[in-house]
Parts: structure tokens; sequence; C-alpha cells
């Protein structure tokens, strides 16, 4: 994700999460953080979807991963998965983590098929909802395959 893509990340992320992120947010991870990596899937040069995560020691943190609606369930998530795991492997992390809302059966399952595991509730992390904490260990042993681990 370059600062050009930050305009059509933004209203994907309007669309699809009830709490999104604001345009100077993504600015600032983009552009200020260094320990953030974020991608974008993109379709004849249009932003279809978007990836991010904190890399910080060995331990990679996801902080988004959306696909706007008329791109969904066709792949395009676990791609954008399958190379933040890559990704965070090949620059040393041994483990990843992330919260999802403990309503979003979806991303919960597409998390599951990459072998993360639900280890705890964090209680009101979205203000109006707990979000379930998944783990993803071994990376490395994993290897850097990009494709699904079950
Ligand atoms: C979660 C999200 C990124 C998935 O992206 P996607 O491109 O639609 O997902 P894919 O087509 O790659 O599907 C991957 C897996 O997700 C699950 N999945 C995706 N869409 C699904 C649906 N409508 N119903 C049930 N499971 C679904 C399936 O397990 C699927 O694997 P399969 O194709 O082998 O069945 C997308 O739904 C999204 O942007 N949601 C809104 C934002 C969000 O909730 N992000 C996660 C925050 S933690």
């Amino acid at each position: 994700m370059k600062f050009v893509h930050v305009d059509a990340v933004s209203e994907i992320e309007n669309i699809v999460y009830p709490t999104p992120w604001t345009k100077s947010a993504f600015i600032n991870e983009v552009l200020d953080n260094a320990f953030a990596y974020y991608y974008v899937a993109l379709d004849d040069g249009k932003v279809v979807g978007y990836s991010g995560m904190w890399l910080v020691l060995d331990e990679g943190h996801i902080t988004t991963l959306a696909v706007c609606p008329e791109k969904q369930c066709r792949g395009v998530g676990a791609m954008l998965l399958g190379n933040l795991i890559k990704e965070a492997a090949s620059m040393g992390a041994q483990r990843m983590t992330l919260e999802v809302r403990t309503s979003n059966a979806i991303a919960q399952e597409l998390y599951r098929k990459f072998g993360f595991v639900r280890c705890g509730i964090r209680r009101k992390y979205y203000h109006d909802e707990d979000a379930v904490i998944m783990w993803l260990d071994q990376l490395v042993e994993r290897g850097t395959n990009n494709g699904c681990y079950e």
C-alpha cells in the first residue's frame, strides 16, 4: 500500500467496517509507522482489497484485512492473508495474532483455514462487541507456503 492507494482503501474501509479507521490513520500507517506493513490487492489497477500488520520483534499483529463487497468470495481475502503470513515469516516472525469480532464468523473461518487458533476473548475490544483473539504459531516451521494450511 502506498499513499496513492489510501483514498480507495478508505472507501472500502467505510463500507465494510462498522467502526472504520480514518483516512489519516492509514496515512500514518503507510508513511510514519516503521513497524507497519500494508498491502493492496489490485484488479486492473483498481484497489479491491487490502491487508496490514505490525511486525515487532518476532511477532506479527494483523491490524486489518478487507475486500470490497463486489469482489468478496473469490479468493482475494485468502490471497491477502496468505501473503501477510508469507511476508511475516520471511521477515523473521515466529507467530502472528489478530483480533476479530465475535460475530464475524466468515473472517474467523478464513483465519482458521490458515491455521489460526482461538486463544481467548478481549472484552469490549470494539466498544460495542468483544473480540476473539487468534494466534498462529511456528510460522517458520510452516514454511512460506502461500496457501491454506489445513
Ligand atoms: C473476511 C473477508 C476479508 C474475506 O474475504 P473474501 O475475499 O471474501 O474471502 P475468500 O473468497 O478468500 O474466502 C476465503 C474463506 O473465507 C470464508 N468465507 C468467505 N466468504 C464467506 C461467506 N460468504 N460465507 C462463509 N464463509 C466465507 C470461507 O472459509 C472461504 O474459504 P472457501 O472459499 O474455501 O470456502 C471479507 O469477507 C471482508 O472484507 N469482510 C469485511 C471486513 C472484515 O470482516 N475483515 C476481517 C476483520 S478481522
